[in-house]
C-alpha cells in the first residue's frame, strides 16, 4: 500500500500537534497537591469564606469534573460547526483556538490569584478535547479507504503516549512544585499555535467540499492531495455522488433529526453506529481501568506492587496499540478487533470475579494474588490497547452518508458518554454490594455484545460508504469499486 505525501504529512501534523492537547488532561490528578491549596486560598480571598473540610472537598470535586462538563458540552457545539464550517476548520481552528485560550487561562490563573480562571481553563480544554471525534470523521472522509483505519489508530496511539507524558512532566524535576505548576500547561502552547497555522496547508475533507459545499475544483485538489497525484479523481467523485441517496437532501448542509430517523438508509447507519458505540462502553473495561489501582490494593497487594503493575501496563498498552495500528487494523476487520477486545474484557472480568469469589472461601497466598492480578490485568490491558472505542468512532465515518454524519456523531457521543458515565459511576457501589456476581454479569454482557456486533455491525474495512450501504439495501454487488 502506498501513501501519498499529503496523507503522511497531514497525519503527522494531526498526531503530533493535535495530540498535544491530551497531556494536560491529567493535570488535576497529578498536580492536585499544588493546585488545591492555591484554589482554596483564592476562594478565601475572593469571597471571604474560609472553607471547611467539606467545602474544600466540594471545591476539589468541582475543579476535577469541570473538564468532563466541557467534553459533554462540546457535543452540541461541534456538530453544527463541522457541518457548516467544515471538518478541518472545526478541529484545527475553532477547537484549537478554544484550547489555546484554555491553556493561557490555566497558566495565568495563579499569578492572577483566581481559581475561577483556572476552572474556566479546564472547562475550555475539556470542550476542545471533545473534537477528536470530528477529527476521526475528517480522517474517514479524506483518506483512501485502506488507510483510514491505520491513521485513526495511530492517532489513538499518539494520544496514549502524550497522556502518559503528562505524568513525567508532573515530577518535581519539571513542573511538579508549588512555584512551577502553572508552567505545566506551557509546553502545549506552541504546538497549539502551530496547529492553527498548519490548517492553512492541510486541505479540507474532499467529500465535505464536494457534497456539502459543491466546490468541485477544490475537492479535486484535495483528492489529489490525499490520494496522490495520479489519483483517479473521477471515480472517487462518482463514489461520492453515490452517497446522495435522497435527491431532496442534495443541497443541504445537514439533515433534520426527523429525516435521520425516518429515512431507512440514514436510520440504518445510525442504528449500526449506536450498537457499536454503546456496546463498546456497556462492559466494565473503563471502570476496571479506572479503579484497578484501588482494586489491587483491596485484594491485598502492596502499593509498590500495584504501582509496578501500573507502570508496566503503560508500556504494554502502548505496544499493543502500536501493533494494532501498524498491523492489526489492516489484517483484521473492524468487527473482529471489536470482538477480540470484548472477549479480552470478558476474560478479565471472569478472572477477577473468580479471584473475589475464591478470596472469600480460601486463604490465597500473596504470590497467588499477585499472579491472578497480573493475569486479569493482562487481558484488560490488551483490550485497552486494541482501542475498540476509537474503532467504533471510525466506523461512524465509514458507514454514515456524509450529510448525516454530523447528527450521527452527535447522537453516538451522547449515547456512549452516557453509558460509560453510568457504568463507571455505579461500579464501586455495585461491586461492594454484589461482589463477584457483578463481574460475572459484565463478562456475560461482553460476550452478548460480541454476538450483537457479529449480527448487527457490517464489516467496513476497505469499503466506501456506498458499498457498505448497498450491500445492506440492494443485496447486489457494489456498483463502484
Ligand atoms: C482553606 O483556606 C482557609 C482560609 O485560608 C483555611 O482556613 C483552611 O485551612 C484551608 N483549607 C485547607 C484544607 O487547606
Amino acid at each position: 500500500m502506498t501513501y501519498s505525501r499529503g496523507a503522511i504529512v497531514s497525519l503527522l501534523i494531526h498526531t503530533l500537534l493535535g495530540a498535544a492537547n491530551v497531556y494536560q488532561q491529567s493535570a488535576m490528578n497529578v498536580l492536585q497537591e499544588f493546585i488545591m491549596p492555591f484554589a482554596n486560598q483564592s476562594f478565601y480571598d475572593h469571597y471571604g469564606v474560609a472553607l471547611t473540610a467539606n467545602g474544600y472537598s466540594w471545591l476539589w470535586s468541582s475543579l476535577q469534573s469541570v473538564q468532563s462538563v466541557g467534553i459533554m458540552i462540546s457535543v452540541f457545539l461541534f456538530a453544527p460547526l463541522m457541518d457548516n464550517f467544515g471538518r478541518r476548520n472545526t478541529v484545527m481552528i475553532f477547537s484549537s483556538g478554544i484550547m489555546l485560550a484554555g491553556l493561557i487561562f490555566q497558566i495565568l490563573a495563579k499569578s492572577s490569584n483566581s481559581f475561577e480562571m483556572f476552572g474556566s481553563g479546564q472547562f475550555l480544554c475539556g470542550v476542545s478535547q471533545g473534537s477528536y471525534r470530528v477529527l476521526y470523521q475528517y480522517f474517514a472522509e479524506s483518506l483512501p479507504s485502506e488507510q483510514r483505519g491505520r491513521a485513526t489508530l495511530l492517532y489513538s496511539f499518539a494520544m496514549i503516549v502524550w497522556t502518559k507524558l503528562g505524568i513525567i512532566l508532573a515530577f518535581p524535576f519539571f513542573f511538579g512544585s508549588e512555584e512551577q505548576w502553572p508552567l505545566y500547561f506551557a509546553p502545549g502552547v506552541l504546538p497549539c499555535v502551530l496547529y492553527v497555522i498548519s490548517a492553512y496547508f492541510v486541505p479540507e475533507s474532499p467529500k465535505y467540499l464536494y457534497l456539502h459545499k459543491k466546490k468541485v475544483k477544490e475537492a479535486n485538489e484535495a483528492i489529489r492531495y490525499y490520494y496522490g497525484k495520479d489519483a483517479d479523481v473521477a471515480s472517487v467523485l462518482l463514489n461520492y455522488d453515490g452517497e446522495i441517496f435522497d435527491e431532496s437532501d442534495k443541497n443541504k448542509s445537514t439533515i433534520s433529526l426527523s429525516t435521520l430517523l425516518t429515512n431507512p438508509i440514514y436510520r440504518y447507519a445510525l442504528e449500526v453506529c449506536l450498537i457499536a458505540n454503546v456496546g463498546v462502553h456497556i462492559q466494565c473495561s473503563g471502570a476496571l481501568l479506572m479503579y484497578s489501582n484501588g482494586i489491587m490494593l483491596q485484594l491485598g497487594l502492596s502499593a509498590n506492587e500495584a504501582l509496578t503493575i501500573l507502570l508496566g501496563s503503560v508500556i504494554y498498552v502502548a505496544a499493543v496499540s502500536m501493533f494494532t495500528a501498524m498491523i492489526g487494523v489492516n489484517r483484521f476487520g473492524r468487527v473482529t478487533l471489536m470482538n477480540a477486545s470484548n472477549i479480552m474484557v470478558a476474560a478479565a472480568a471472569l478472572l477477577l470475579g473468580l479471584q473475589f469469589a475464591l478470596k472469600s472461601v480460601v486463604v490465597m497466598s500473596h504470590s497467588m494474588t499477585f499472579y491472578f492480578a497480573l493475569t486479569w490485568g493482562f487481558f484488560l490491558l490488551t483490550s485497552a490497547g486494541i482501542s475498540a472505542h476509537s474503532i467504533c468512532i471510525l466506523l461512524i465515518g465509514e458507514i454514515s452518508p456524509t450529510i448525516a454524519a454530523g447528527k450521527i456523531v452527535q447522537l453516538c457521543t451522547i449515547a456512549s458518554n452516557g453509558t460509560s458515565l453510568l457504568v463507571n459511576f455505579t461500579f464501586p457501589p455495585l461491586l461492594e454490594a454484589f461482589g463477584s456476581s457483578l463481574l460475572f454479569m459484565y463478562a456475560g454482557l461482553a460476550v452478548a455484545c460480541t454476538i450483537l456486533f457479529r449480527v448487527g455491525v457490517p464489516e467496513t474495512k476497505g469499503k466506501s460508504v456506498v458499498e457498505v450501504i448497498e450491500s445492506k439495501f440492494r443485496k447486489t454487488e457494489p456498483v463502484f469499486v
